[in-house]
């Protein structure tokens, strides 16, 4: 194979109790990324549709991520990288991860696997380094390998993938302002309190045995934030309208995507993540608020081949 066209799920990270070490795959919304082996060693990003972004390989977090794939690859030869950006830069649902991981795991079916799904997160996180200055790994982990991972460790690096219940539903919606992570992560406090712990760590672990148990009332017990959420949410227009109509529309939980400004609802079944799409619209037509919607499945699979 000489030439691969993947389809990069979004992702949404945190999960409103895993800060850096939870996240989720989606399924209906992603980017396009076509790449092909090229004898002239190197990475070289040709297209970019749809956003504008920088095409040198340093400076793009595919280039970047691709880059550092090649360094640990025995392959000869490089890669020339085409993306259809479909995933608004900053919008809080994984724009950054779904190119970098993106481009690492279609370099690797292109080689024929020579690495793991654990190495190519690694190589993935360069490219979330370069985008926000951390090399956190909770949107190029799901991307990767679909549905929900945890990060149980980061050094050494230990991803745990969890089950996902076959009737969850995200609904996402995106006030059109653009938040980088790293301006986001610049405003939270470096420290927090042995109180504040024992509720994050309390409703993490429900999440997860929620998750493994498909027991969707305690999934909806746990999706609390009491750290991160209330100093990120400021930046958000209306954030707790939203939050609370979908809540009253029978979400399980609803919090920030990853660093924001998109808002994430999960919900038990198809029909109630569409009425809590409809209560988000609602609340943000009213007070005049641009924005884009998603309603999407748990994405089990991550990034697919699609040509
Ligand atoms: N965990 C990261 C953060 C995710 O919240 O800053 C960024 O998408």
């Amino acid at each position: 194979m000489e030439e691969i066209k993947v389809f990069c799920p979004a992702t949404i990270a945190n999960v409103s109790c895993g800060f850096d070490v939870l996240g989720l795959a989606l399924d209906s919304v992603g980017d396009e990324m076509t790449i092909r082996k090229t004898s002239e060693k190197g990475i070289r990003i040709t297209k970019i549709i749809g956003q504008d972004l920088p095409l040198e390989t340093e400076n793009n977090v595919a280039g970047v991520a691709g880059l550092a794939f090649l360094e640990k690859s025995s392959y000869q030869g490089g890669f020339e990288i085409e993306i259809d950006k479909r995933i608004k830069p900053g919008s809080g649902i994984g724009s950054s991860a779904a190119s970098s991981s993106g481009a690492v795991w279609a370099m690797n079916e292109l080689l024929g696997r020579p690495f793991t799904k654990l190495e190519l997160v690694q190589f993935a996180m360069q490219g979330e380094k370069l985008a926000s200055d951390v090399a956190h790994a909770d949107n190029v982990a799901p991307a990767i390998y679909g549905g929900f991972t945890l990060v149980r460790s980061y050094e050494p690096l230990d991803i745990i993938p969890i089950p996902t219940p076959s009737e969850l539903y995200a609904t996402v919606i995106h006030p059109q302002i653009e938040i980088k992570t790293s301006d986001s992560r610049k405003i939270l406090k470096t420290t927090i309190s042995m109180q504040q712990g024992i509720r994050q760590w309390g409703n993490l672990g429900g999440l997860v045995a929620g998750l493994f148990q498909n027991d969707y009332d305690l999934i909806g017990r746990s999706l609390h934030d009491h750290i991160v959420e209330p100093i990120r949410s400021i930046l958000i227009p209306a954030f707790d309208d939203i939050k609370a109509n979908a809540l009253k529309a029978g979400a399980l939980g609803s919090g920030i995507s990853g660093s924001g400004p998109s808002i994430f609802a999960l919900s038990k079944g198809e029909e109630i993540a569409q009425k809590v799409a409809e209560s988000m619209k609602e609340t943000y037509q009213t007070i005049g608020v641009d924005f884009d919607i998603h309603i999407s499945k748990v994405n089990r699979q991550g990034i697919k081949k699609i040509a």
